[in-house]
């Protein structure tokens, strides 16, 4: 299993483990984790599963594609360290893997 820590907007951890190939997306949904929302469902059409990866994890990810970045061009609250968490695969080189909820979401849940 691999451990991911999901910092939500009001700086509350919450400690998930998730399965080798499984999307950062699907394990947030799984853990009812609605800062993310995913509307796409992952086909790369929407940034509304937009987090930002933690510094000392951000390296460690594969590189974005040019469509994942051309949607992370139009997040909200951008950071350097912005990625889709539908892009995201989980492997056991993730396992710790911390990533924060941005601070400004496009997500129709939250509204
Ligand atoms: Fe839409 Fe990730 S869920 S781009």
């Amino acid at each position: 299993m691999i451990k991911v820590t999901f910092i939500s907007r009001d700086g509350k951890k919450t400690i998930v483990e998730g399965n080798h190939g499984e999307t950062l997306l699907d394990l947030a949904q799984k853990n009812n984790i609605s800062e993310i929302e995913g509307a796409c469902e992952g086909c790369l059409a929407c940034s509304t599963c937009h987090v930002v990866v933690d510094n000392s994890w951000y390296d460690k990810l594969p590189v974005a594609c040019d469509d994942e970045n051309d949607m992370l061009d139009l997040a909200s609250g951008l950071t350097g360290t912005s990625r889709l968490g539908c892009q995201i695969i989980l492997t056991p080189e993730l396992d710790g893997l911390v990533v924060w909820i941005p601070a400004d979401v496009n997500n129709l849940l939250l509204t």
